[in-house]
């Protein structure tokens, strides 16, 4: 359904103030694929709007998917199989999942954006990821408008990114979500190291997903700043991952900077570290900074264009390559 609208700022969590010129949404698959074929130009897709940065007016077709629903589809003794309209908003589908008390998503609480957002960038937060639930997708694709379901193992998964991401980028529409999530015996994820300290300063010794979603919540709100009071993406830049040589050679000459092995050749750095350590946490930058608690959420302070905070990204970078070598990857997209 094609409406006029002029300005984007309600559809993206930075809350930057750009035009459109051909806005459309989509309640269900046929509006998407007629869509797709009435605008043959390389469409602009857009979920929550919460992991993008507009920089101009967009000229470009837009299509806001706003397919609903949550639907059982399969069940055993231990699981149940949940098919998500890729329109639904992500934590009001973790809050389904608690109040029925399925597990596997709790800890992904709060995490703004839509459902068919989070396969494409493998939504992950307080040590669990989306590719742990995961169980297909369907989609459509932008050039032959044919349906087509993803099992996991097609998705390539990784660190923040899918195929969707890489080699699919910008090819398909997804439409629904399909979850796997536990009914009985809880595999309880708490081996994060704030929330494992939160349970001990509790008292919490058997936490169930209700306890887990519950102080995901608090370290979030604690730390990372609400999209609907300051405007953000939530981190800018992906955590970069170096070679054992190179973190080792880092090592020496800074012996505090904090690292997770990831596999036997790689170690992955807290890009809000070197942020910090460049002198970035809390700095303001005319309507732009990044947030007083956390280095690697770039904030809106009202009014900022895109273009402005992708210019004091590019200061961060600039900054942190300069003075660790390491070339920070964005994890929002940006758009000219
Ligand atoms: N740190 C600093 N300065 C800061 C903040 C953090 O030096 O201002 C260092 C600390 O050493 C801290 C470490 O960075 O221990 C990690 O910080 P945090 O636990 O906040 O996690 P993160 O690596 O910065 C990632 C995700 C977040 C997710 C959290 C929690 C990425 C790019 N970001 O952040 O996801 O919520 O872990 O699991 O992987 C998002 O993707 O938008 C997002 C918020």
């Amino acid at each position: 359904m094609k409406t006029h609208i002029s300005s984007l700022k309600e559809f993206n969590t930075f809350g930057i103030d750009v035009l459109a010129n051909n806005f459309n949404k989509a309640k269900n698959e046929d509006e998407i694929l007629h869509f797709l074929i009435e605008n043959k130009c390389n469409p602009l897709i857009l979920g929550g709007g919460s992991n993008i940065l507009f920089k101009n007016n967009i000229n470009k077709p837009i299509l806001k998917i706003e397919i609903k629903g949550i639907q059982i589809i399969e069940e055993n003794e231990n699981s149940i199989y949940v098919s998500v309209g890729a329109g639904e908003n992500w934590n009001d589908f973790v809050r389904w999942s608690l109040a029925k008390n399925y597990g596997g998503i709790e800890n992904l609480s709060l995490i703004p954006g839509n459902v068919g957002s989070a396969p494409i960038q493998n939504i992950g937060a307080y040590g669990a990821e989306l590719k742990d639930v995961f169980h297909s997708c369907r989609a459509i694709s932008i050039d032959n408008k044919i349906i087509k379901t993803f099992i996991k193992d097609e998705c390539n998964f990784t660190y923040r990114s899918s195929i969707f991401k890489e080699k699919l980028k910008n090819k398909y529409v997804i439409s629904r979500v399909t979850f796997r999530l536990s009914k009985t015996n809880h595999v309880i994820n708490s081996e994060y190291k704030p929330l494992k300290n939160l349970l001990n300063e509790r008292g919490i010794i058997t936490p169930t997903i209700q306890d887990i979603s519950k102080l995901v919540i608090e370290i979030r709100t604690n730390k990372l700043p609400d999209p609907k009071k300051i405007g953000n993406c939530g981190s800018f830049f992906k955590n970069p991952i170096i070679s054992n040589l190179k973190f080792k050679n880092l090592f020496k000459k800074f012996n505090t900077i904090p690292n997770y092995k990831i596999s036997k050749n790689e170690v992955k750095i807290p890009a809000a570290w070197l942020i910090e350590e460049c002198g970035f946490k809390g700095k303001i930058e005319g309507k732009t900074g990044t947030h007083k608690k956390h280095a690697l959420v770039i904030v809106n302070n009202g009014g900022a264009s895109g273009e402005e905070i992708y210019k004091f990204s590019q200061n961060i970078k600039k900054s942190v390559l300069k003075k660790f070598n390491i070339l920070l990857e964005e994890e929002v997209n940006i758009f000219e």
